[in-house]
């Protein structure tokens, strides 16, 4: 069947589900489900975690293509309930694109509301002030982990550069954008291997800017192959791109995806690291979503990338994806990170970029990035 009447067929019964799920989760701000039931990640010290973001984005772009005043209205909800981490300076790191482009930027592109630029206009202004000047790359996080922090970037953070090009657009203000870009050269440099893969954590002395090594972060080890970084690289480089029309940020994306689809399983079953012991049973759904997300719109330069992100789509429909209407989510066998304790458990953004890889095959998307 062709892809674009697959998807819509798909698309209708998340439609159908989430509607449903919606009614009886409408104050919640979700990450996992326990037995089917999302949980609330609402409370004062949940409100600032990095994916508060994701259902709402959901929300946003079914409501584009559906209609739904339940899903705006819920997704309006989350958007407030943000301000609270708004307000707090520490809660306040380099996700701030996870958090405001899927909750304020999708109200602002659907509604036009000014309070909803506001907000967006905030987050991008402290998401710019993070840039490290000498190291050229954005501050990650906020926190002590493993030590001062002052000095770690993640390649995550190219999903969150977009941020800081819509402010551009919407203040016809360059520096913005130029901020992002500043990063998204210098992260070329400092995260990307000679074979395609990408390091997770690179860390520089905040002082002088000069790189010092990098970490294994939530992948398996230091110069493991974490597969949702993987995906975060393919997919930002490509929004960079998009964004900027800059050739570098294009072949960088498709250096990624030729690592990764020298990678993919043959059963289209992401591991949560490329380099994991074929005996370990640790999936991570979230990445497949991801990278199809990016071959989607690398699919422009090769059919290649669009027929590896259909296989992962269809794989994790027939293998992956829960439409019982009874439960709160849809992709299963999501992991957060390698050394873990818990794997193969329901995460938010697995379903945020699942719905957006099927809406971007149906052509039926809000391009949120
Ligand atoms: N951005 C954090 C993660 O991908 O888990």
């Amino acid at each position: 069947m062709e892809n674009k009447i697959w998807a819509e067929e798909i698309l209708d019964k998340i439609y159908r589900k989430e509607a449903i799920v919606v009614k009886r989760n409408a104050d919640k701000i979700p990450y996992t489900t326990e037995d089917g039931v999302f949980d609330d990640w609402s409370s004062p010290d949940k409100i600032c975690w990095w994916t508060n973001g994701f259902w709402a984005g959901q929300l946003w772009l079914l409501y584009h293509a559906y209609k739904d005043e339940s899903f705006k209205k819920a997704a309006e909800g989350i958007e407030k309930k943000l301000d609270a981490n708004l307000m707090n300076y520490m809660g306040m790191d380099h996700d701030s694109g996870f958090k405001w482009l899927l909750t304020s930027g999708a109200n602002f592109l659907e509604t036009g509301s000014e309070e909803a630029k506001n907000r967006f206009m905030l987050a991008a202004g402290n998401l710019a002030g993070r840039l490290n000047l000498n190291s050229g790359l954005i501050r990650a996080w906020n926190d002590p982990r493993n030590g001062d922090t002052a000095g770690w970037a993640i390649i995550d953070c190219m999903m969150n550069l977009p941020l800081l090009y819509r402010a551009s657009e919407m203040t016809n203000d360059p520096r913005f954008k130029q901020i992002a870009m500043c990063h998204a050269d210098h992260a070329i440099k400092a995260f990307v291997r000679e074979n395609g893969s990408v390091n997770h954590i690179v860390t520089f002395d905040p002082e002088s800017g000069k790189i010092t090594g990098s970490k294994g972060g939530q992948g398996m080890k230091e110069g493991s192959s974490w597969t949702r970084g993987q995906s975060w690289a393919l997919y930002g480089f490509t929004l960079s791109y998009r964004h900027t029309k800059k050739k570098e940020y294009l072949e960088t994306a498709v250096k990624v995806a030729d690592y990764v689809l020298s990678q993919i399983p043959k059963s289209g079953i992401i591991p949560v690291d490329f380099l994991q012991p074929d005996t370990c049973d640790y999936e991570d759904s979230t990445a497949a979503a991801i990278f199809a997300c990016g071959l989607i719109e690398l699919g422009e330069v090769d059919k290649k990338y669009l027929d590896a992100a259909a296989m992962l789509l269809k794989t994790l429909t027939e293998k992956r994806c829960c439409f019982d209407e009874k439960k709160d989510h849809f992709l299963e066998k999501c992991s957060a990170a390698y050394n873990d304790n818990k794997h193969n458990f329901t995460i938010i953004y697995g379903d945020y970029y699942y719905t957006e890889a099927l809406l971007k095959l149906a052509k039926k998307d809000l391009f949120l990035w």
